[in-house]
């Protein structure tokens, strides 16, 4: 069947920054193609970038298509166009369109660049389906970047080789592939002109990141931090996610001497069992990451330490979910994100016996938020009185008021007739489980 030429289009994102940031090029792309951005319910064309990480997130997904075609049709009478992307397309491919009639395109992670192409082909007709994993990257082939505000993100490594037994991303994903030093340094360039004053560096792993620099000399991560440091105009710069086995002397000396480098570091340990982590094929115990822990601390003293969390992984028993507790308590976090097991299709840890009922895990999940959250507040607590600075991101809720973040990633509100992107020295006057309320100093 034939299908109008979309004019217009939404892109609606799921998953993680990498997402987001995918997301984000997405966009760029399908502006320079001259389509207008348009609000889900009107959009011709609506790209679901999805995630495949847990269950509920794929299958958010397929709820989601049935919404976005009802409303379409009762608001304007007519079926948008479908292109389901991200991970979930990587992942199960053919089976979407089979699955649910109205997606007319899918595009894995790294063929979004062929969007165009694919939206053409769905016009006349033509199943439209890449799920390529191709050699030469995507991202010469993605228009220059726009105007993003004052905190942007740039994806410069993807993939992953660590295969952690209850994950999809190295499927979804692929195989660990850095972005050329010079690509990462323009794209940084054209993201400060266009106003940004942060850059967080992304990767699924990214501080295995590993290229050239101009003078053809081997960089980590911490050399690219270096040079994007003596970026004019460029004030903040953070990156997520690390593995702690990637976690180089030389990157741990940067959160030292550094300035631009935000103190704060995102590190997922998953568990504080050793018999857990090792069935997680997580290549770190509790120690080794308890030692990172205080090497980075002594790097950087006043570091907020984030993390990731797994309970009720296949086997985990009531004493290896008492070791993460103490883990956690041990380390104590300035935010964390933690999650129930999910099985995932393809995956070794799907298949191990002794899967822990629901309730279980519900049980385990609540005793460990409660701890991380108490964790958030008391860290929070720790910052008043504190003279820092606060970057401006966005308008706050209220008239005048803006929303912006410590260089601990707090989120602070200020009444300011300050512009977007401006750095303002305040002192943090109390402290929320959420957000730290700050001064003008
Ligand atoms: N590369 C990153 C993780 C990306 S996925 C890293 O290793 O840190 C983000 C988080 O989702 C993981 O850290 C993990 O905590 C969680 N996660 C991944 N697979 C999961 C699964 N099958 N069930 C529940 N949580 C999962
Ligand atoms: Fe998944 Fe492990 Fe790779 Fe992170 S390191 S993306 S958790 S396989
Ligand atoms: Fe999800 Fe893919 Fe990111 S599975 S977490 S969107 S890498």
């Amino acid at each position: 069947m034939t299908r109008a030429t979309p004019k217009s289009f939404h892109v609606k994102s799921f998953g993680c920054q990498m997402n987001v940031y995918d997301g984000t090029r997405m966009t760029e792309l399908l502006a320079a193609q001259g389509l207008t951005e348009a609000g889900q319910d009107e959009a011709d064309l609506v790209v679901l970038n999805t995630c495949h990480i847990r269950e509920k997130a794929t299958e958010k997904v397929y709820s989601d298509i049935g919404r976005i075609v009802k409303h379409s049709v009762e608001a304007r009478g007519v079926r948008p166009m479908i292109a389901v992307a991200g991970c979930v397309a990587q992942a199960e491919g053919s089976e979407i369109p089979l699955r649910s009639k109205a997606v007319d395109i899918v595009v894995g992670p790294q063929a979004y660049h062929r969007l165009p192409a694919l939206v053409a082909d769905a016009a006349t007709g033509v199943a439209a389906l890449d799920t390529d994993m191709p050699t030469a990257s995507k991202f010469g082939a993605l228009p220059a970047r726009r105007v993003t505000g004052a905190s942007a993100f740039l994806t410069v490594q993807e993939g992953c080789d660590k295969f952690c037994t209850y994950c999809v991303v190295p499927y979804t994903r692929g195989a660990e592939v850095s972005r050329p030093w010079a690509q990462v340094m323009d794209e940084a360039r054209a993201l400060v002109e266009g106003g940004a004053r942060e850059i967080t560096l992304l990767g699924q792993n990214v501080n295995a990141w590993e290229g050239e620099d101009e003078a053809g000399r081997t960089r980590g991560l911490d050399g690219l931090i270096r040079a994007l440091d003596r970026l004019p105009g460029l004030a903040r710069i953070r990156y997520t996610t690390s593995h702690p086995c990637d976690m180089s002397e030389a990157l741990i000396g940067a959160h030292g001497d550094v300035e631009t480098l935000m103190p704060f570091l995102h590190l997922p340990v998953q568990s504080g069992s050793d018999r857990i982590l090792k069935m997680m094929n997580r290549s770190h115990d509790s120690a080794s990451y308890l030692r990172l822990i205080d090497r980075v601390r002594q790097a950087r003293p006043d570091i907020a330490i984030s993390g990731d969390f797994i309970v009720g992984f296949p086997g985990e028993t009531e004493s290896d979910f008492a070791a993460t507790l103490a883990l956690v308590e041990t380390v104590g976090h300035a935010q964390a994100f933690s999650f129930k097991y999910s099985p995932r299709p393809g995956t070794p840890a799907a298949d191990m016996d002794e899967q822990i009922p629901a309730d279980v895990m519900e049980a385990r999940l609540q005793r460990l938020q409660a701890l991380l959250n108490s964790q958030q507040h008391a860290f929070n607590r720790a910052t008043v009185g504190r003279h820092t600075r606060i970057l401006i991101e966005r308008e706050g809720r209220r008239p005048g008021q803006k929303l912006g973040k410590t260089p601990w990633l707090q989120s602070a509100h200020l009444a300011t007739e300050a512009p977007i992107g401006s750095l303002i020295d305040v002192t943090i006057a109390s402290a929320g489980p959420n957000s730290v309320a700050v001064e003008k100093i």
